[in-house]
């Protein structure tokens, strides 16, 4: 069935190297990892961490972060293996092209636009918010008109045309900004964990995991889809509240998966990508236990702030001038969310349109910073308008869905192209396969039935969309569908170029 074949990796390997769509490779493991934590820390640390331990989870929000670390990194896993075999823009997407056929792929690479333009648009109002807070701080608050929550946001919108100007110009560019900033967010997280020791009353993480008790149970339309389903009520706290915590707090750790979009980009991606994307994770996890243990143990649970807590922890205690350093630092921080955001919606509508599912023309390359241009200043302009005139701050578990879903088909790929194509090379390979990559789906299937049901339905009402697309426009125009198109790991087209290759020897 055509909408079930597959782009062999030898073709997508072989796609890279065409002049006019081909991207400039000077990434390094190093420029990964820091990629990689540009993306993770966000949002999630600065304001989830209080929400989770507040609402659900108590001190035990400690062990929540290992618990979602551990299924981000059984998906890591994944993802490595795929990259270092596949070492082409799209990620998730291209990996979904080569395993489960073109409609997966096109699914995921849906899904993951959704993910990375949703969670651009998001973070960039979360900053003008943080920025907010900042100016009021420092006693030079924003007019609200044009401010977070105004009738324009047009500090988002800012935020957005500058890093999207930067991202066109090169990524290189790009990733030297992120760098700065990486460094202050690092800075202020370290801060917060050091400062904080000295505030620390550990009486405070007594009792460490609260009694169970039962939780003002959401209802309608709000409610987690497991909830609607098997009508058993959610709990806060005890050890169900740890994982609806970890549940909550997963938010967090999105983005490793974005380092996968720039594999084209790496310059010895077989090598780089796995190091990249695990390095990014560890760092992060060990970050985020250290924070919220510190965070816990400086206010009791019942007095942290759900929407700041980090900041507030330190004004609960007078430090007043400490809490203005860690809003500067949320806004360091989230600039290079939105950037690394920005990067990965582009390289995913890249791929898509140099395989021809969305219009080609997108995918040209710019002749003398060999970035795409034209897709960059489509991305750039879209987020910034979502950014800037819609409320989108709600839509943030649709990130988690769409995120949660390219996990599962990357995992379900992974076993999937192990069995169709032994052959080959893979430098990094996920230990226990069917095991590991099974475990993988199967948690984020559990993680995405606790999201509510408004996200479910939100969630199908965008793949609808997708499917429309899909059969109207890419399923004719899709590239290996022309008549023309020779899949060159067929064995006579093999063997045809070793010949030509032996000649020229
Ligand atoms: N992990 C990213 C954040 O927390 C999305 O903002």
């Amino acid at each position: 069935m055509s909408v079930l074949r597959t782009k062999s990796v030898e073709q997508s390997i072989a796609d890279t190297e065409e002049p006019e769509y081909r991207l400039k490779k000077s990434l390094s493991a190093l420029d990964l990892t820091v990629f990689g934590i540009g993306v993770v820390i966000g949002a999630g640390i600065f304001t989830l961490t209080g929400r989770a331990a507040h609402e659900v989870a108590g001190p035990a929000i400690v062990v929540s972060f290992v618990v979602a670390a551990i299924a981000c990194a059984l998906a890591a896993l994944c993802y490595a293996e795929f990259a270092s075999t596949v070492p082409v823009s799209g990620s998730a997407y291209t990996f979904s092209y080569s395993s489960l056929g073109e409609l997966f792929a096109w699914i995921i690479g849906w899904d993951l636009i959704l993910e990375m333009f949703l969670g651009a648009s998001v973070v960039a109002q979360g900053w003008s918010a943080y920025l907010g807070t900042l100016m009021e701080q420092l006693g030079m608050p924003i007019p609200a008109a044009i401010g977070y929550g105004g009738t324009v946001d047009l500090m988002a919108i800012l935020l957005v045309l500058v890093l999207g100007g930067l991202m066109s110009f090169g990524i290189k560019e790009s990733l030297r900004v992120n760098l700065v900033l990486v460094a202050v967010k690092l800075f202020i997280v370290l801060f917060v964990i050091v400062a904080g020791v000295l505030f620390i009353d550990p009486a405070n993480w007594v009792p460490f995991v609260p009694e169970a008790a039962s939780r003002e149970s959401a209802s309608g339309l709000s409610q987690p889809l497991l909830q609607f389903l098997s009508g058993i009520e959610p709990t806060a706290f005890g050890v169900g509240g740890i994982f609806a915590g970890a549940a909550l707090v997963f938010f967090a750790y999105i983005g490793f998966d974005v380092v996968a979009t720039t594999a084209e980009e790496t310059r010895n991606p077989q090598r780089d990508m796995p190091i990249g994307i695990i390095a990014s994770l560890a760092i992060c996890t060990v970050l985020y236990c250290a924070v919220a243990f510190v965070v816990t143990g400086m206010v009791p649970y019942q007095d942290l702030d759900p929407a700041a807590a980090l900041a507030n922890a330190f004004a609960f205690h007078g430090q007043a001038w400490m809490a203005t350093l860690i809003s500067a630092g949320a806004v360091a921080g989230l600039t290079t969310v939105v950037l690394t955001l920005l990067i990965g919606a582009t390289r995913i509508i890249f791929a898509m349109s140099r395989d021809a599912l969305l219009p080609i023309g997108l995918a040209k390359v710019h002749p003398r910073f060999r970035t795409p241009w034209l897709i960059s200043l489509v991305v750039t302009v879209i987020v910034a308008v979502v950014a800037g005139f819609t409320p989108i701050g709600l839509l943030e578990e649709m990130v988690n869905i769409g995120t949660l879903s390219a996990f599962v088909m990357v995992s379900i790929g992974v076993i999937v192209l192990r069995r169709r194509r032994p052959d080959l090379p893979r430098t990094f390979r996920v230990p226990f396969n069917p095991w590991l990559p099974g475990l993988s789906a199967a948690i984020c299937v559990y993680l995405m039935l606790n999201l509510t049901v408004e996200t479910w339905l939100r969630f199908l009402i965008w793949l609808a969309v997708g499917f429309v697309i899909y059969f109207a426009y890419s399923q004719k125009r899709s590239r290996i569908g022309q008549p023309g198109y020779i899949d060159p790991s067929l064995p006579h087209v093999v063997a045809h170029r070793r010949e030509g290759e032996d000649e020229t020897t």
